[in-house]
């Protein structure tokens, strides 16, 4: 079985999907998020302040890289669709999949979450940033699982059946 990346917006369930779904199939479950901020001893909002979102992808694509060789379950960031050289690297090593989620269920979910550097603006923007990437979600995707009205036991499930 090959390594499995999970990519979607911010609030989609990445993590915790990822975590229950490392478990049942017996994988490590990584979180690229997790291994920037370790990697670079410093929060994910404090290198957006210091480095920009210009810094941060740079440090995530390389998280992805290292990730990538594991065979694991990869959580992403919900901006790794932001450099096309993600896409190559996911491909390389495993397949993706996207955890479809509405906006209105993110709105929902991640409330005024402040330590999500491009979720703490205005909500036009959140909503342009959510339609920019969308079709770049779907492009990426081998699959593409509809979150929205499943929890976590049976979206995992739900992928399970795919691999
Ligand atoms: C980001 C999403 C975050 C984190 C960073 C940037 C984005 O990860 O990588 O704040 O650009 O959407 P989650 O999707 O895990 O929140």
């Amino acid at each position: 079985m090959k390594t499995i990346f999970l990519i979607g917006f911010m609030g989609s369930g990445k993590s915790s999907i990822g975590e229950a779904l490392a478990k049942q199939i017996n994988k490590p479950s990584l979180d690229s998020d997790k291994l920037v901020e370790e990697v670079n001893q410093e929060t994910i909002p404090a290198i957006f302040n210091r480095e920009g979102e210009a810094g941060f992808r740079v440090k995530e694509t390389s998280a992805l890289e290292r990730a990538a060789m594991k065979d694991a379950v990869i959580s992403t960031g919900g901006g790794i669709v932001e450099r096309p050289q993600n896409k190559v690297i996911m491909n390389q090593n495993g397949i993706i999949i996207y955890l479809h989620t509405a906006f209105e269920t993110i709105v929902d979910r991640l409330k005024e979450d402040e330590t999500r550097p491009l979720w703490n603006q205005d909500l036009e923007k959140r909503k342009a940033l959510y339609e920019k990437r969308l079709p770049r979600y779907k492009e990426w995707a081998d699959y593409v699982i509809q979150t929205d009205d499943m929890d976590v036991e049976a979206i995992v499930e739900k992928i399970n059946s795919l691999l």
